[in-house]
């Protein structure tokens, strides 16, 4: 594991015994003397550590590729980094900010299923070979990466799709720039034109697909599966296609949706991926990786959920569904679940609404309720 110095973290070792609240009081005092009182965050980056530390004593056969997007700062993904996570990005800044970091592409998953072409080509140019989709538009996409513009005459443009040559009006690329942005692209193209579309060459070929399904997130605070993951019954076709288009699909991920409460959607989901990698094996596509997604708790709520109790029920239907002996690589991609109790946030309270009502007596004071709050 790689050495932690307080000079590549920018982090101050503390006495034992210090509490995140004296370093707070410490800062506090600081910014008195400079007169400031702005807000600013702690980080226990020891928590951190912990964290990570319960999770794999808890969940051992699964891999914690950190969701990005729910915290950015340097010092989180700088530690997750040395303890060797994966990572999950969703956007060209975050895949910069991790490769930058030296982590290699193949612990990061580009998971949106949504791409902007640019972000594509960035993460196949830094390497990162895993993404996920949830949608035929996607994979088109990702097939015409590696076609090109080949010239412009008159009102007419020429564009190689897979060695073929498609000639279309101008007029109607307008609006998509001289390098169309495909998505604008298939909206003003007939579909024929993608039917044509066929596996070839190029890029495409290393990426590792992930299709997204989509699954019960009801019992969530937060749902994902109204925007995101294909319906199950969509996925027959959408693996048939992807194989029409030579595409190498290796597995499945699912979100339960953040801040999950019932540790039973994760079996349920797991026994659906279960479905789709019998249903791809049909199709022609050994699956051999896992994403169990999100979903998990910033800290336990009693008698609502359980980090633990959820650990058991992923356990138990891992073993069931997906056994060692199944040799499935098996990710996750928790968010929340590492800097919720590492990150304290200290703010200035500036003033408080306190109302006044009129007493019996015609006097007017502060209302009670008011001032409980
Ligand atoms: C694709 C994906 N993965 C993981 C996460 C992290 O979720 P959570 O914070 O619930 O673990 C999110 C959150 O939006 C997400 O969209």
């Amino acid at each position: 594991m790689t050495t932690f110095t307080p000079e590549d973290f920018g982090f101050t070792l503390l006495e034992d015994g210090t509490s995140v609240q004296d370093v707070i009081d410490q800062k506090i005092d600081t910014l008195r003397a400079e007169e400031s009182k702005e807000a600013f965050f702690v980080a226990d980056l020891g928590e951190v550590v912990r964290r990570y530390q319960l999770w794999v004593r808890e969940i051992p056969r699964v891999t914690p590729f950190y969701a990005v997007k729910c915290n950015d700062s340097l010092p989180i993904v700088k530690t997750l980094a040395a303890l060797q996570t994966g990572f999950d990005c969703a956007s060209k800044c975050e895949m910069h900010l991790i490769t930058s970091l030296g982590v290699d592409p193949s612990r990061i998953i580009f998971s949106h299923t949504i791409k902007p072409p640019t972000y594509l080509k960035y993460a196949t140019s830094l390497g990162i070979q895993k993404m996920t989709f949830d949608n035929e538009a996607e994979l088109v996409k990702i097939v015409c990466l590696n076609s090109h513009v080949l010239r412009q005459k008159k009102k007419k443009i020429v564009i190689l799709i897979k060695y073929k040559k498609y000639r279309y009006c101008k007029e109607d690329l307008r609006t998509c720039g001289f390098f169309p942005d495909w998505g604008m692209l298939q909206g003003l193209l007939p579909p024929s034109l993608f039917s044509h579309v066929r596996a070839g060459w190029g890029k495409h070929k290393e990426i590792g697909l992930v299709l997204r399904i989509s699954v019960d997130d009801t019992h969530s605070m937060f749902s994902m599966s109204a925007k995101f993951g294909a319906k199950l019954e969509t996925c027959p076709a959408l693996l048939k296609r992807a194989q029409e288009l030579g595409l190498d699909v290796i597995g499945v991920s699912f979100h339960v949706g953040s801040y999950c409460m019932d540790p039973v959607s994760y079996t349920k989901a797991i026994k659906n991926a279960k479905d789709i990698f019998d249903l791809a094996a049909t199709i022609g596509y050994k699956m051999t990786f896992l994403d169990l997604g999100g979903g998990y708790p910033g800290f336990d709520i009693p008698n609502v959920v359980h980090f633990k109790q959820m650990a058991v029920e992923i356990n138990l239907a891992l073993d069931k569904y997906f056994p060692v002996s199944s040799e499935v690589q098996i990710i996750s991609e928790p968010g929340r679940y590492f800097p919720s109790t590492a990150y304290t946030l200290a703010v200035n309270v500036v003033s408080k609404r306190v109302d006044i009502k009129k007493s019996s007596d015609g006097k007017f004071v502060p209302s009670l309720s008011r001032l409980r709050n």
